[in-house]
Order: structure tokens, then C-alpha cells, then sequence
């Protein structure tokens, strides 16, 4: 198969130095016309995510086969495609095409829970005799363990009479990962998407598959939210004993064995999707070169519980910076299908600078599709929501910022064909305004902006893989840092305000970007000003 995966420079490796970009695939491109995105939808994006926009991987949300009461995360075959989506021809051929582009793929695997549809718990709860029954957590009583969407996370099985465990939803039952055999058909279907040349797994709750083996009570919460936000009941409940077992990390060291085997060819990679916010618990799930290495990535959510401030978001990377050891490699993230978008977290105007920030710190970024053209998170009236977290915790809806991709000013915002079903979430009401075809005309869109940020990054080493640095004696409001490698320095200038600004920089040096994408100046630093709301990235001229 031809392809233009090149290792890349500097030994760096391609999930070191990439962008990825996560596509929710309900949402991005529908070809069929039932309203629903699907894979082929995202092959005929592939030029867009690789030249016009400038990333590197794709995370696919998955398209597994599933009933789809959590909107995929509800696995029933975690080896095939969805037909909704497509075929695995067609996954094969997006592999293909997207390696011939140098673009990564990147699959989720949700290993803590399958569907209640899926083969497995259909045998699990047809008696208590059958030999899967231990391949999913059964008990005689419940303990106060809760769900995240929600109630209790038992369920009655009348048929069996016994309680099982659901961690998310009923519908959603907690796979035994005590049970070896579990593991083996788990870590096959890791080999499947290795076999199939996926480049990476995004890891879904990564660190709830193992509880404790004696199903102690939760105690009452001492402080600190579960999440990073307030979680309504869950909050009450500390989370010491339905996830994040000590013994959670052996899992993760074979998972990490597993991928490595496969990395002869091509690196392979993994993202762990935690919510820790405790650093250093966080880092363990890195794994050690000692116990052996675990995630490549734990995803780091900081940045969606920091107060948008120059101070605090510079704590968080001046945290994270000394929480991780010199062999681990840092990510940041400002946004995903289950969080509210930036642009509507932030303003249009703080959601560049955010841009900016999160596409130069050291470390991999991954963008979430529709941030590129400053989508908005979309109110949807009740009666047309359908996430099922939203539905039972309220403030917790996750529609708003999983509405259709606006690709042009067409009929359906280009998502879907013309003439087809309705999507299956509404468009946002800007999406005439708001869309890719009309950004790329624009050379003063967000995206024009996103594009040339990328391509800045992509021609940069120092901005890729450099050093980071906080300057100090920068006006409150302001976050300042640079880049440097190989003799290459970049100062990123950040006013989280709406008033401007002046700093005093020593040296010179040549503004390469504004947030305002309206000045390219070049000087003596003495004497900066920074407008409100601006950031600029200033690449250094080399003192002599
Ligand atoms: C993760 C996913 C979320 C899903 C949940 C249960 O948090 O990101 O979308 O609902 O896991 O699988």
C-alpha cells in the first residue's frame, strides 16, 4: 500500500509533533441522506483535514455497531461498522486513503462497558450458570455506588436475580476486567484495528475499569468535584472505590506491551481519556520506564476547569510541566463532544487566543471539528434533545456542541445532501454566515486564522517540539512564554483582556501571526502593545 507516513524529524515521534483533530462522525459529513454523517462522508473530507486545514491524525469517535443510546459509546460488535456509518471497506479504504495523505487514524475503544445488546452480556444475563456470567460485575446487593448519568449504578435483573453494574447507563453494563478472559477478547480487539493499520486508540474512561474487588461503599465526598464541573449527585459520593484501582495500571502496561508489539512498522500510539485533576495521580497513568510505560497521552483536561485568566492558565502549564517526568510528552485540549465549545465558553475573540495558546505549548494539541470555523454551541429546546446524560442530569446535555459540521452556505450547511432527511441535530442558526466554504474566502475568517497558525506550527520546529519558557514581569492579564530549539525562538503573547496592554520584551524580532491576522510588524520588543483580546506569536531575530 503506498503511503506517506515518513518517520519524522528529530526522532521526534508523529503523536509528539501531530495535530489531531477528533471528528464525532454523526456529525461531520453525510452522503447517504438519512441526516446521520458517516465514514465515506469523512474520506471526502480527507483533503480538507490534510491540506486545507493543515492536521495530522484523526480521532474517530466511534462507529462501532451499537444501539446508539449513547450515541456509540453503547459497543454491540467492537469489530465491525455500524451500518449507519458504513462498511468495514469502507473504514479500510479511509485508512488507506488517509495514510496516502500522511494523516493518522486514530479509533476510540471503550473498554470499561459494552451495550446490554452486545453477544456477550446477552450470554452474561441469560443465567447465572452461563459462562460469560463473569464477564460483566454481578452482585447479590447493591452498594452506594453511583452512576455518571445518574441514580444508582445497579440495575436489577429479574430474570437472574441479581444486581449488575453500570458505571454510564443501564443499557451500558461494566465489562468484569478481573476476568482474564475479558482481557484476551478486549486486547483481540485491539489486534482487530492494529491488523486494519490504525495508528492509534483514543481510550475511553480509561481509568474506570478497574473497582475494588471487595465492592466497598464509597465514602461521603471530603471535597473537589468528580469532574470539572459540578456533577450534581455524584459530587456527593468520593470516588475511591467504583474506579481507578491501583491494579487498573497492569491493564494499561499490557495494553501499552500490545501496541508496542505492532509499532515495528509503523509507532503506535494511545490517549487515555482520564478525569483525574490531581497531577500526580494524573502522571501515573504514563506508566514508568521501571513498572513499564502505560498511555503515550493521558488526555489532560485542565484547561477545561481553569477560570480563563493569563494566571491561571499559566499555573496549569507551569503545573503540568513539573508534574510530568523528562521522558513524558504533555497535551492540551480545549474542547471535545462532551464539553461546550470554545467559542461560546470563551467569545469569537478569546476563542483565537485560545487557539493560539492550545497549537503552541509544548505538547500535543487535538482540536475538536467545528472549532477551526468558530462553531457555537447550539440550544436545543427540550423536546429535541436526545443525549441521555442531559436528559437525566441537568446541565449536563451534550447536543450543543455535537450539531452537523456547516460546510457551505447550501441547503443543509453542506452537511447533508440536498433533499435529504432532517440531520439528526439541528444546525446552528449562524450556519449561512458561519461555514467552511465562506471562511476560505475570507482572509480574515477564523479558519484563514487556524490555517495559518498550523502551517506556522507544522514549519517549526521550536513551536513543534521546543522548550517552553513563562517570561516573567508581564502585565496581569498577560501570559507570555516562548519556544526555542536549535537556535529557533518564539515569544507567544497572550491578553486574556479586553484593554490593551504593553509589555517590554528584550530583543527584536518579527510578529509572524495576530489573533487579528492584521499586523506582521518587526522591531525593537522594548516596547510592545498588545490589543485587547490579542495574541501574537513574534518569531526572535538571533542576537549575534
Ligand atoms: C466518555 C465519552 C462519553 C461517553 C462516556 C461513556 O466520557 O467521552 O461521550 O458518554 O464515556 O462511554
Amino acid at each position: 500500500m503506498p503511503t506517506n507516513l515518513q518517520p519524522s524529524t528529530f526522532n521526534y515521534l508523529w503523536w509528539q509533533t501531530a495535530v489531531i483533530y477528533q471528528i464525532y462522525p454523526r456529525s461531520y459529513k453525510d452522503t447517504t441522506g438519512n441526516g446521520i454523517g458517516d465514514l465515506r462522508g469523512v474520506i471526502d473530507k480527507l483533503d480538507y483535514l490534510s491540506q486545507t486545514l493543515g492536521v495530522d491524525a484523526i480521532w474517530l469517535s466511534p462507529f462501532y455497531p451499537s444501539p446508539m443510546k449513547d450515541f456509540g459509546y453503547d459497543v454491540a460488535d467492537y469489530c465491525d461498522v455500524n451500518p449507519m456509518f458504513g462498511t468495514l471497506a469502507d473504514f479500510d479504504e479511509l485508512v488507506a486513503e488517509a495514510h496516502q495523505r500522511g494523516l493518522r487514524i486514530i479509533v476510540d475503544w471503550v473498554p470499561n462497558h459494552s451495550s446490554d445488546q452486545h453477544p456477550w452480556f446477552i450470554e452474561s444475563r441469560s443465567s447465572r450458570e452461563n459462562p460469560k456470567r463473569n464477564w460483566y460485575v454481578w452482585a447479590d446487593q447493591p452498594n452506594n455506588w453511583l452512576s455518571v448519568f445518574g441514580g444508582s449504578a445497579w440495575e436489577w435483573d429479574e430474570a437472574t436475580g441479581q444486581y449488575y453494574l453500570h458505571s454510564f447507563l443501564k443499557e451500558q453494563p461494566d465489562l468484569n476486567w478481573r476476568n482474564l478472559e475479558v482481557q484476551e477478547a478486549m486486547f483481540n480487539t485491539v489486534r482487530f484495528w492494529l491488523e486494519r493499520g490504525v495508528d492509534g486508540f483514543r481510550v475511553d474512561v480509561a481509568h474506570f475499569i478497574m473497582k475494588d474487588p471487595k465492592m466497598r461503599a464509597n465514602p461521603p465526598a471530603k471535597e473537589g468535584l468528580a469532574f470539572h464541573r459540578p456533577h450534581g449527585d455524584y459530587d456527593s459520593l468520593s470516588h475511591e472505590n467504583d474506579k481507578g484501582h491501583p491494579d487498573t495500571h497492569k491493564i494499561y502496561r499490557r495494553f501499552r506491551t500490545l501496541l508496542d508489539e505492532y509499532s515495528q512498522t509503523a509507532p503506535r500510539m494511545a490517549v487515555g481519556e482520564i478525569h483525574i485533576f490531581d497531577w500526580d495521580e494524573w502522571a501515573t497513568y504514563y506508566g514508568t520506564p521501571e513498572a513499564g510505560l502505560e498511555f503515550h497521552l493521558p488526555f489532560n483536561f485542565s484547561l477545561l476547569k481553569t477560570p480563563w485568566e493569563a494566571a491561571a492558565v499559566r499555573r496549569v502549564v507551569d503545573e503540568l510541566e513539573a508534574a510530568i517526568p523528562d521522558w513524558a510528552w504533555p497535551n492540551y485540549v480545549l474542547g471535545n463532544h462532551d464539553e461546550g465549545r470554545v467559542a461560546t465558553r470563551f467569545g469569537p475573540e478569546q476563542a483565537r487566543l485560545a487557539a493560539m495558546l492550545l497549537l503552541t505549548l509544548r505538547g500535543t494539541p487535538t482540536l475538536y471539528y467545528g472549532e477551526e470555523i468558530g462553531m457555537s454551541d447550539v440550544e436545543i429546546p427540550i423536546e429535541q434533545q436526545l443525549d441521555p446524560f442531559g436528559l437525566r442530569v441537568p446541565g449536563w446535555g451534550r447536543d450543543r456542541c455535537r450539531t452537523p459540521m456547516q460546510w457551505s452556505a447550501n441547503p443543509n450547511a453542506g452537511f447533508s445532501p440536498e433533499g435529504s432527511a432532517t440531520p439528526w441535530l439541528p444546525l446552528a442558526e449562524d450556519w449561512r454566515a458561519i461555514n467552511v466554504e465562506a471562511q476560505l474566502e475570507d482572509p480574515t475568517s477564523t479558519l484563514s486564522f487556524y490555517r495559518q497558525l498550523l502551517a506556522i506550527r507544522k514549519e517549526n520546529p521550536a513551536l513543534r517540539q521546543g522548550s517552553y519558557a513563562p517570561l516573567e514581569g508581564m502585565p496581569e492579564g498577560c501570559f507570555v512564554y516562548q519556544r526555542s530549539e536549535a537556535g529557533q525562538t518564539f515569544t507567544v503573547a497572550l491578553n486574556f483582556e479586553p484593554i490593551p496592554q504593553r509589555l517590554s520584551l528584550n530583543g527584536k524580532g518579527r510578529v509572524v501571526l495576530s489573533t487579528h491576522l492584521d499586523r506582521l510588524d518587526k522591531g525593537n520588543l522594548q516596547s510592545f502593545t498588545l490589543r485587547k483580546n490579542e495574541g501574537v506569536m513574534i518569531q526572535m531575530q538571533n542576537a549575534q
